[in-house]
């Protein structure tokens, strides 16, 4: 919970500003109470598996808070199961989807005993067979469907139609869980979706919802009976230009169907759990007017958040401090890092009073995808990571330091 009092910029009882002066800047900071109200509004409806899609952001202090809730995890790689297990988080609420699970993750987590691993192709499926039936274990697989629902949300975030490479026709789910029905080493418990992320709309929700539990129950009808239906993630969050359901509205949106046709649901929420409770916190280091642009240089750049730069994703900009009396002109600022890349940006154009170096910006929303995104391009340190809870703060993540840069490079005389 971000908030300004007597003009400054607070998270919970903590000053930013205090934060940036003890850590140094630029930095992520998470705020507790709103990632467990966010966490709390998918728990309220007492018959969903949460699985929290860890892609979003995998700090592992964060995941086990997550996990102290009652949530699951939905893990994409080998690394994100470690992530989930390492954080004390049950195998039983952990499911794993993703289109290209080498061999070794699957090993791991069939010898970890999740809840599901869900199956996205045909030659997948026979490489999990043969896995479990080398390790003498019974694989729990769902199958993804596709189910070719329009997202609405920008191209790299639409997932659902068939000329994605995500999950499979209905057609050939049918055919998935028929040969896992009938394969001694697999057993069919569910079936999945993800149609997109950042989606302001619960049409396609219901579009979807609807189309799952009709394929599951056509599949009762076969005699494949499966435990649950799992309609991913997606949910948007505000990012200052188009409202979006509240969480209470969505769960509500997608369990009422999957109850009353006696599944259990699971849903696998990302951006919509930490995306609010994070800001990215970065410094003014020169102004620089060129070519009829105003350009705001900071120290934070897009190995840090590269949201804006992929997507033209628009992270509202606050200043940590509101001026009294300024007489600073309003200008389009563009927020621009020191990577060498025009596309280097973190906002662009916005209508701000221009600010004086040494002034701190909140990126805001940057809980999700954004130091999960980050990298070391440029010769940039990772970020470091501080979580507040009231008028405390924790290091829940070191900056990283120069040595870090050498990391597994085997250097000659050592
Ligand atoms: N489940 C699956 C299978 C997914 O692929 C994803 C996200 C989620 C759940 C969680 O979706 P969410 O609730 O966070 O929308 N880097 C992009 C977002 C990529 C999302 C990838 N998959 C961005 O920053 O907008």
């Amino acid at each position: 919970m971000f908030q300004y009092q007597a003009k400054t910029l607070y998270c919970e009882n903590k000053p930013l500003a205090d934060i940036a002066q003890s850590v140094g800047t630029p930095l992520y900071v998470y705020s507790k109470s709103e990632l467990l109200r966010r966490a709390r509004a998918y728990r309220a409806y007492p018959g969903a598996l949460v699985c929290y899609a860890v892609k979003a952001n995998g700090n592992p202090i964060l995941l086990r808070l997550l996990g102290e809730e009652g949530l699951g995890a939905d893990v994409t790689s080998g690394g994100e199961l470690f992530l989930a297990l390492q954080a004390a988080i049950p195998a039983k609420r952990i499911i794993y989807s993703g289109v290209g699970k080498r061999r070794d993750e699957i090993e791991m987590a069939l010898a970890a005993s999740i809840r599901a691993l869900h199956v996205e192709s045909m030659m997948e499926l026979d490489v999990i067979a043969a896995v479990a039936q080398d390790m003498g274990r019974v694989a729990h697989v769902g199958v993804r469907v596709n189910p070719d629902i329009p997202a609405q949300t920008h191209p790299y975030d639409s997932t659902g139609r068939l000329d994605h490479k995500f999950g499979v026709p209905r057609e050939s789910a049918v055919t998935l869980l028929h040969r896992a029905a009938e394969h001694p080493f697999l057993n069919p418990v569910g079936l999945a979706a993800h149609i997109g992320s950042q989606i302001t709309s619960l049409a396609p929700y219901r579009r979807l919802v609807a189309f799952l539990v009709e394929l599951a129950n056509d599949m009762a009808a076969a005699g494949i009976d499966l435990e649950y239906v799992d309609v991913g993630g997606g949910l948007g969050i505000d990012y200052g230009q188009n409202g979006t359901p509240p969480i209470e509205e969505w769960i509500e949106t997608v369990s009422q169907p999957v109850e009353n046709a006696g599944y259990e649901l699971v849903v696998e929420p990302g951006r919509s759990i930490v995306g609010p409770a994070g800001v990215l916190l970065t410094e003014v280091l020169y102004n620089k007017e060129q070519g009829a642009k105003y350009f705001v240089i900071v120290d934070a750049g897009m190995n840090d958040l590269i949201r804006p730069a992929m997507y033209d994703a628009n992270h509202p900009l606050w200043p940590v401090r509101q001026r009294f009396n300024t007489d600073a002109p309003i200008v389009p600022l563009n927020v621009v890092g020191p990577i060498c890349e025009t596309g280097d940006f973190l906002a662009r154009e916005r209508l701000l009073p221009q600010p004086q170096v040494g002034d701190l910006l909140a990126l805001m929303q940057a809980g999700a995808y954004g130091f999960a995104m980050s990298s070391n391009y440029n010769g940039r340190l990772r970020l470091p990571e501080v979580l507040v809870d009231g008028d405390q703060c924790e290091l829940i993540r070191h900056r990283q330091n120069l040595e870090h840069l050498l990391d597994g490079v085997p250097i000659s005389g050592e």
